[in-house]
Order: structure tokens, then C-alpha cells, then sequence
């Protein structure tokens, strides 16, 4: 899961992504990164630790870190939330297998649409809206990838 600075966004797709793994059972990994490293080493933003916790999840134990090359080869899909990370992610691919694998996770449930999860990080009530687009879009990440 990747964003701008990796304290609103991709956080809470992560921390919600992971939810819904372990209630599938799922033996899948996740991790969320930033295409910046302007907060590496530090918490997600207050205002999304505290969107999830109203939704019974705790994400303030995350760290955020800048997305490195080695992304491509540790995870089968990456996910971003805007086109400018999509542009910012795929600028570090270096051949198609690599580009394959980066996908706008808004196109799980709007597909072919290229739609953004708007940043929240000017916006205070941006949050709720943010939580609810990645909770149907990791919904749709997990029908996609569960075999069987
Ligand atoms: P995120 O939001 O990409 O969803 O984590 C932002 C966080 C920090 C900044 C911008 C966006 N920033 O400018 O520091």
C-alpha cells in the first residue's frame, strides 16, 4: 500500500487490508510505504490512528518508510492511492513484469477508472470518507487475490 508520506493513506489501508486477512485466514503479508521519505521512522497521522480506532483497529504501532526498488521483488501487488504515486512508483520499476504488479487500488471497485483516494492530509474531515473507500476497495483486493 502506498501513498505520499505513508502516515494517512496507505496506513489505513494497510492496517485494514491486514484485518481482513486475518479474518479470512489469508497467510498474506502487507506493509505500506511512501513514495516520500519526508516522515520516515515516524507514526501514522493521529487523525488516521484515530478513524481506525473508531472502526476497532489499532494502526499506531506502524512506521512510516519511503518505498525502495526492492518493493517489486518482496510483494506480488502494490497498490497506490493517487496518479501521481502511480507515477512516482512506476518511475522506480525497471521492466514490465515489475510494472505489471502496480495497480490504482480505487480501480478494484470503480475498474478502468484511474479514480483517486483523495489526500486527506489538508483535510480534517477527509478521514471517514478516506476509511470507507479503502475498506471496499480492500474488500475487492481480497476477492481478487484468494484462490479458492
Ligand atoms: P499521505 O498524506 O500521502 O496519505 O500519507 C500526506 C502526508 C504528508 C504530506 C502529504 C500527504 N506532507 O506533505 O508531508
Amino acid at each position: 500500500m502506498v501513498c505520499l508520506g505513508n502516515i494517512c493513506r496507505s496506513p489505513l489501508a494497510h492496517g485494514i487490508l491486514e484485518a481482513k486477512i486475518a479474518e479470512q485466514g489469508l497467510d498474506w503479508t502487507v506493509d505500506s510505504a511512501g513514495t516520500s521519505g519526508w516522515h520516515a521512522g515516524g507514526p501514522p497521522d493521529g487523525r488516521s490512528v484515530q478513524v481506525a480506532k473508531k472502526y476497532g483497529l489499532d494502526i499506531s504501532g506502524q512506521h512510516s518508510r519511503q518505498f525502495r526498488h526492492y518493493d517489486f521483488e518482496a510483494f506480488d501487488a502494490i497498490y497506490v492511492m493517487d496518479r501521481s504515486n502511480l507515477a512516482n512508483v512506476l518511475a522506480l520499476a525497471i521492466n514490465d513484469e515489475e510494472r505489471a504488479k502496480v495497480y490504482m487500488i480505487l480501480n478494484e471497485i470503480y475498474p478502468g477508472q484511474n479514480r483517486e483516494v483523495p489526500d486527506p492530509y489538508y483535510d480534517d474531515n477527509g478521514f471517514e470518507e478516506v476509511y470507507a473507500m479503502l475498506d471496499k476497495a480492500c474488500d475487492s483486493v481480497i476477492s481478487r487475490w484468494k484462490v479458492g
